[in-house]
């Protein structure tokens, strides 16, 4: 398969990048830390696209250097966590910033790689639970939890502009990265060894829907 996936550096997305080269695919890493994919360097099936995606022309330099290929598999993976400030100490830029990384960001990639994403192909969109109003027990987090909340939505339209394709929004779980921190009970490798699970097991039918790494439908 061919596979693009974005904030392929670290975290998730950098364990995304290691089990699918060891799985023989071809991976287009998009990142702005060209550098931390060093390890990588000998693998023949690895296209590092050192890209800021957030830069106006970013997801159009990938765009053209995937021109005439098709992708079997788009992971938006990029994402950030920017603060955890009460309403009365919430910096606006804080809020907008989060919305142009975990919102527009992917539906950027996901506007300039149509023309690659053909009948059949897959996407999957790193959402997080925090991004359930449903599951929203403990509030905070303002700039994240509506910025995934908007990603969910997104996803649900994309779905169904595109019938043709398999589109999803996927938890990782509490993942141990350095968005999730030490604490976190599931490692990169086991929530990326579930999501892909997910993903290969998805039907047509199973498009705009939110699941979590283990496969469990999640709540909007
Ligand atoms: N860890 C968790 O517990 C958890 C839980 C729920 C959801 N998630 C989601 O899972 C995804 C991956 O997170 P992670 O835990 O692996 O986090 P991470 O270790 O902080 O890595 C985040 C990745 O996102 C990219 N990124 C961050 N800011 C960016 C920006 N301004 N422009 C472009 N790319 C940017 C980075 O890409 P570069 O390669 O370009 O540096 C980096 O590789 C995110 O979407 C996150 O919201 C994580």
């Amino acid at each position: 398969m061919r596979i693009v996936i974005t904030g392929a550096s670290r975290g998730i997305g950098a364990e995304f990048v290691r089990v699918l080269l060891a799985e023989g695919h071809e991976v287009h890493a998009v990142t702005r830390n060209a550098d931390r994919l060093a390890e990588f360097t000998k693998e023949k099936n690895l296209h590092v696209h050192a890209i800021d995606l957030e830069n106006v022309a970013g997801p159009e330099t990938l765009s053209r250097a995937l021109e005439g290929r098709p992708i079997d598999l788009l992971i938006n993976n990029a994402g950030m966590y920017a603060t955890d400030a009460s309403l009365a100490k919430l910096k606006f830029d804080d809020v907008r910033t989060s919305f142009e990384v975990n919102t527009i960001l992917p539906m950027r990639v996901c506007q300039a790689l149509l023309p690659n994403l053909n009948k059949g192909a897959k996407v999957a969109q790193i959402t997080s639970l925090m991004g359930s109003i449903a599951d929203n027990g403990s509030g905070g987090s303002y700039a994240y939890r509506m910025s995934k909340t908007a990603l969910n939505m997104f996803n649900k339209c994309f779905a169904i502009e595109r019938p043709d394709l398999t589109t999803v929004v996927l938890h990782p779980g509490w993942v141990q990265t350095d968005m999730g921190g030490k604490q976190a009970p599931t490692t990169p490798k086991q929530s990326v060894a579930g999501m892909l699970k997910v993903i290969g097991g998805l039907k047509t039918s199973d498009t705009g829907k939110f699941y979590d790494f283990e496969g469990d439908e999640l709540p909007w």
